[in-house]
Order: structure tokens, then C-alpha cells, then sequence
């Protein structure tokens, strides 16, 4: 257990640290908290204007998901993993450094899926960018493949992914609450549009 507990710290110091923060601060993008939706994810990076940075923190908070299920994968074994996951998305969401308020964690979700099985993730890319060619709208692609996700999951390899991808796809729908609204009302901003909070 007590390596089970160090893999869960990893996992949610690692996930805490906020990639849109961090690139947003070094290429001078202003306050992320003032911009689109003020969310610190790449979807509202891009509302900057700067493709370069929503890319690079999409990548690195895709990234800390992956690390950390694929270290501890390597060193402690599966449950390490799925842990090391769960924390390390939890982290993101509500990182200590920012008042406990983080992300979303679709990017991380990304990084999670792809690390843990890499055919669910790509399963994962595909139906995300799907629904968001179709849609425009990146929130509602995140929901509609985080519900689909845990189906896919229990079909093909039943098992401890299932639950992990059904508690990430609560937790998912949970941080969306605000998007949800919006998608609702007609007023979620589509990808890319520069858009007021
Ligand atoms: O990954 C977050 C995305 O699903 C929604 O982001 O900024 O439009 O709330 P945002």
C-alpha cells in the first residue's frame, strides 16, 4: 500500500503542474482566467490566438497523464497505473498551487487513455475529433467521448479500465457542468473563436 500511496502523490504532483498556465506566462498571452471560457486547458489557450501554445499544452498535459501511468506501470505494476491515472487527472483538475482550481482534464484523459491501452485511446482521438469536426464545439466532443469510452471499454476489455474510464467520464461530466449549460442555451463558443467569458 505504501506504494500504491507514493504512485498516487507522483501521479497528482505530476497532473497538478498547469500547462496552459505555464505557456500562457512564458509567451506573454495574458491571463487565461480573462479570456474565452477561463478555463487553463489548450481549447482556451487557443482563444489567445497562439496555435503553438494551445498545441504545446496540449501535448504536455496529455503528457503528464501518460508519464505517469507508463512509470508506474513499469515500476509498480497495474494498479500503481490506474491509480497513478486517477490522481494524476484529479490533480489537474484541482492543483494545490492554484487554489484547487485546475483543468478539465480532457488533454490528461488523452494522455491516460493512449498510455493505458493505446487502441482505446486512438479509439478515443478518433471519436473526439469526429465530433468535433462536425460540431465545432470542443466541450461537447470531450462528453461525447467520455461517455462512449467506458461502452467501448467494456466490450472490448472488461475489467479494471472500465472502471476507471467510468470514473473519468463522471468526473469529465462534472467539470463540464458550465459547458453543458451553455451547449444547452446555444451560447458554448466554437473552436478557435475568440470569445468574451
Ligand atoms: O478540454 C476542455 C474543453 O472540453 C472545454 O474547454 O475552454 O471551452 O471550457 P473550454
Amino acid at each position: 500500500y505504501v506504494v500504491l500511496l507514493l504512485w498516487a502523490v507522483i501521479g497528482y504532483l505530476l497532473g497538478s503542474i498547469p500547462g496552459g498556465m505555464i505557456f500562457a506566462k512564458l509567451m506573454n498571452l495574458g491571463n487565461l482566467r480573462d479570456i474565452g471560457s477561463g478555463n487553463i486547458g489548450a481549447t482556451n489557450v487557443l482563444r489567445t490566438g497562439n496555435k503553438k501554445a494551445a498545441a504545446l499544452t496540449l501535448i504536455f498535459d496529455a503528457a503528464k497523464g501518460a508519464i505517469v501511468v507508463l512509470a508506474a506501470r513499469q515500476l509498480a505494476g497495474e494498479d500503481a497505473a490506474q491509480l497513478g491515472a486517477l490522481m494524476a487527472f484529479l490533480g489537474h483538475c484541482f492543483p494545490v498551487w492554484l487554489r484547487f482550481k485546475g483543468g478539465k482534464g480532457v488533454a490528461t484523459y488523452f494522455g491516460i487513455l493512449l498510455a493505458v491501452d493505446w487502441q482505446i485511446g486512438l479509439i478515443a482521438c478518433a471519436i473526439w475529433l469526429v465530433v468535433a469536426a462536425v460540431s465545432r464545439y470542443s466541450s461537447l466532443a470531450a462528453l461525447v467521448t467520455a461517455g462512449w469510452i467506458p461502452l467501448v471499454v467494456g466490450f472490448i476489455t472488461p475489467g479494471e479500465m472500465f472502471v476507471l474510464t467510468a470514473i473519468l467520464c463522471f468526473l469529465i461530466y462534472v467539470r463540464h457542468w458550465a459547458n453543458i449549460q451553455r451547449l444547452r442555451k446555444g451560447t458554448e463558443t466554437k473552436i478557435g473563436k475568440k470569445a468574451q467569458a
